[in-house]
């Protein structure tokens, strides 16, 4: 199986009140703002132009999961395998000016996705402010009714490679080009996404988001802890808008483009979730962003 996805590209969230989703982003994660007009905001992390995007809407629900592709051929035979399985694709139309090419599709579950050629690197690497300032934006986790199906599509149409997964299918880590355990996680339930996640720096920045949280009079959902699929420090917290943020580090690499997947243990088994025992609260387990669309 070819992948044609390299990496997370970006999320695009609907928010009801735009400036304080980005004041949150900010305060909190430590993102910064790149634009902001009355309808939309992005920020980025990085050098990269936008990893998320705001978009002023009358519900909180998302809009896209943006997937980058190396190359504008990638992204052609993502919409030629997304077309060939009878899937709708939405739009050929790039959302964001700097895109120079991108498809954007949604799964037969609905998650809806925006393969895309490269998010440019034109911003400053380091820049003053509040908030953690992560790293990068690194993977998302969707929820979907049929797991083992849903896989297979991501599988079929955008390359996505099975790096682990439950031998219930309860829950499956795919990855992309770049070797990331994961970049798409699934979890069985009501389609939509679960979390997205900022990659960390170190532990020490585990301890600031707590004290942010903290002096914000907020909370974190779950953590700190370490997963044991993808080996990765992990802490969730809500932000303003009411989607649920992971923050993580230390994610396991898979070098070796051709490791067969691994089938790890089910839910009941504390070391798959988090190897350092606090099992997650039902706050966590239960929650659940939809898709609403592009056009809304
Ligand atoms: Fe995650």
């Amino acid at each position: 199986m070819t992948t044609l996805i390299y990496r997370l590209g970006y999320i695009a969230l609907n928010v009801t009140d735009l400036d304080v989703a980005v004041a949150d982003a900010q305060a909190i994660a430590g993102a910064r703002l790149v634009h902001h007009d009355a309808d939309h905001a992005m920020l980025t992390s990085n050098k990269r132009h936008c990893e998320v995007v705001f978009h002023r809407a009358t519900s909180n629900a998302v809009r896209a999961i943006g997937l980058e592709a190396k190359s504008a051929a990638a992204v052609d035979e993502v919409a030629k395998r997304a077309k060939a399985r009878g899937l709708r694709v939405l739009s050929e139309t790039p959302s964001l000016k700097v895109i120079e090419r991108s498809a954007t599709f949604a799964s037969s579950e609905g998650h809806i996705f925006e393969v895309h050629t490269p998010m440019p690197d034109d911003q400053p690497s380091r820049y003053a402010g509040p908030g953690i300032k992560p790293r990068c934006l690194d993977h998302v986790n969707l929820a979907a009714v049929d797991t083992k199906a849903m896989a297979e599509e991501f599988a079929d149409v955008l390359g996505l490679v099975v790096t682990e997964r439950m031998k219930t299918y309860e829950l499956i880590w795919m990855r992309a080009g770049d070797g990331r355990h994961h970049t798409v996680g699934l979890a069985k339930g009501k389609p939509g996404l679960h979390h997205y996640s900022w990659e960390f720096g170190d532990f020490g920045d585990f301890k600031r988001l707590g004290d942010v949280l903290d002096a914000s009079d907020r909370r974190l959902i779950w953590g700190p802890g370490r997963h044991g699929a993808g080996d990765n420090l992990f802490a969730y917290y809500l932000d303003s808008s009411g989607f649920m943020v992971e923050t993580t580090s230390e994610m396991e690499y898979i070098a070796d483009p051709n490791r067969p997947e691994k089938v790890t243990g089910d839910l009941s088994n504390y070391k798959v979730v988090n190897r350092w025992g606090a099992l997650p609260p039902q706050e966590w387990i239960e929650h659940h962003n939809d898709f609403v669309g592009i056009d809304q």
